[in-house]
C-alpha cells in the first residue's frame, strides 16, 4: 500500500465534519428533543422548512427515516405509489415503505436522465374500483444518479396527479446540487411538492441527519411516526448544530464539486473506449465487463475507492475532496488502461 492518502470518490456521503462543524457542535445549545426542548433542533425546523417554503419541519436521522415517515403520512396500508424504477425509495431503502407500512410501490421506467413522462405516470393511476389499490402518492427525486430534473416538468406532474386526488412527495437528498446546478432558488424546485426530503449527510457534508418538511399537519403526523419508529432523540442539537452550520457554509460551495466532477470527467473521456459521463456532482464511468473487477482491484490497490455498485461505475465528488484527489483519480485509472488489455 501506498502511504498516499486514500482518495474516496464512492459517495458524497464519506465526508467528515471539518473544525468549523466540530465548534459549531461544541457550542450548540441542547436541550429533550422529545420534549420540544432543544433550541438548535428546533431552530434547524425552522429554517430548513423556510429554505423549502413549507410551513414546517422535522429533523431525522437518515434519509431514507424521512422517505419512509413521509410514505407513512402519505399513504395507508393497501394504497400505491407511483415512483420511478431507478428511484432510491424503490431500489435501496429495503423496501421499507412496503414492508412496514403496506404500501405498494409501483415502479415506472424513466428516461435516460430519470425522468417520468406526464402520460406515463397518468396511465399508471388506478381507476376507482375496489379490485385495485388506490393510487395515492406519486414521489419523485432530485437529483437522479446525478441528474438534476427540471422543476416544470415536476410542476406538470404535480398538477396533473393532484387532480386524482393524490400527493406528491420528493426526495431531494440532493435538491442543492439540483438547485445550484440549475441557478434556480431551492423553492423553485420544492414548490410542486406536499413534502420534501433534505439530505444534510450527502453534499451538504453534516455527518448525520435529514429534514422532511411540510405543511404544519403533515409534520404532526409526522413527528408522531418517528417516534413510533423509535427515531426521536434527546440532545440532536450536537447534530442539528451540523446540519445549521451545512446549511449556512455548505451550499455555495456545492458548485466546486460540480467543477471537480467535469474535470475528472475531462480527464477520464482521454481514455480510448471508455464511455463518461457526468452531472453535477456524479460522473459515471462503463469499463469493459472484463475490466471491471480489475479496475476495482487495481484502484483500490492504489488508495483510490470507486463504486461498486455494479455497472456503470460512480465516482462521486464531495467536500473531502480537492483537485489533486481529482488529478490523481484520473492518473490511477489511465494507468489502469495503459496496462488493460483491450
Ligand atoms: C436519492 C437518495 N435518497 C435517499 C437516500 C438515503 O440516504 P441514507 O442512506 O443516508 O438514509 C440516498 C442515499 O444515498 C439517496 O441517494
Amino acid at each position: 500500500m501506498s502511504i498516499e492518502a486514500v482518495v474516496d470518490l464512492r459517495s458524497d456521503t464519506v465526508t467528515r465534519p471539518g473544525e468549523g462543524m466540530y465548534d459549531a457542535m461544541r457550542n450548540a445549545a441542547v436541550g429533550d428533543d422529545v420534549y420540544g426542548e432543544d433550541e438548535t433542533v428546533n431552530r434547524l425546523e425552522i429554517v430548513a422548512a423556510k429554505l423549502l417554503g413549507k410551513d414546517s419541519g422535522l429533523f431525522l436521522s437518515s434519509a431514507t427515516q424521512a422517505n419512509l415517515i413521509a410514505m407513512l403520512v402519505h399513504n395507508a396500508r393497501g394504497e400505491e405509489i407511483l415512483l420511478g424504477d431507478n428511484y432510491h425509495i424503490y431500489i435501496s431503502e429495503a423496501g421499507g415503505t412496503s414492508a412496514l407500512g403496506g404500501v405498494i410501490m409501483h415502479p415506472l421506467s424513466t428516461d435516460e436522465r430519470g425522468g417520468l413522462a406526464l402520460e406515463q405516470v397518468l396511465g399508471a393511476i388506478k381507476e376507482d374500483d375496489f379490485h385495485l389499490p388506490i393510487t395515492r402518492t406519486l414521489a419523485l427525486e432530485n437529483t437522479i444518479s446525478g441528474c438534476a430534473q427540471d422543476p416544470a416538468q415536476h410542476q406538470i406532474l404535480a398538477d396533473a396527479v393532484r387532480q386524482h386526488n393524490m400527493k406528491v412527495h420528493l426526495d431531494g437528498a440532493r435538491l442543492m446540487n439540483a438547485a445550484v446546478a440549475l441557478a434556480v432558488e431551492p423553492t423553485d424546485i420544492t414548490a410542486p411538492f406536499d413534502s420534501v426530503m433534505l439530505c444534510l449527510s450527502k453534499g451538504l457534508g453534516a455527518p448525520v441527519g435529514a429534514l422532511l418538511c411540510g405543511s404544519t399537519e403533515f409534520i404532526q403526523k409526522a413527528r408522531r411516526l418517528r417516534k413510533q419508529l423509535g427515531g426521536g432523540m434527546r440532545q440532536a442539537g450536537i447534530l442539528a448544530a451540523c446540519g445549521l452550520y451545512a446549511l449556512d457554509n455548505n451550499i455555495a460551495r456545492l458548485s466546486q464539486d460540480h467543477d471537480r466532477a467535469k474535470r475528472l470527467a475531462e480527464g477520464l473521456s482521454e481514455i480510448d473506449g471508455l464511455p463518461v459521463r457526468c452531472e453535477t456532482n456524479m460522473v459515471y464511468i462503463e469499463p469493459k465487463a472484463q475490466h471491471h473487477e480489475a479496475l476495482y482491484q487495481y484502484t483500490l490497490e492504489n488508495n483510490l475507492l470507486i463504486g461498486k455498485q455494479g455497472l456503470p461505475v460512480r465516482l462521486v465528488t464531495h467536500l473531502d475532496l480537492d483537485d489533486s484527489g481529482v488529478d490523481r483519480a484520473v492518473s490511477i485509472i489511465r494507468s489502469f488502461y495503459r496496462h488493460a488489455d483491450s
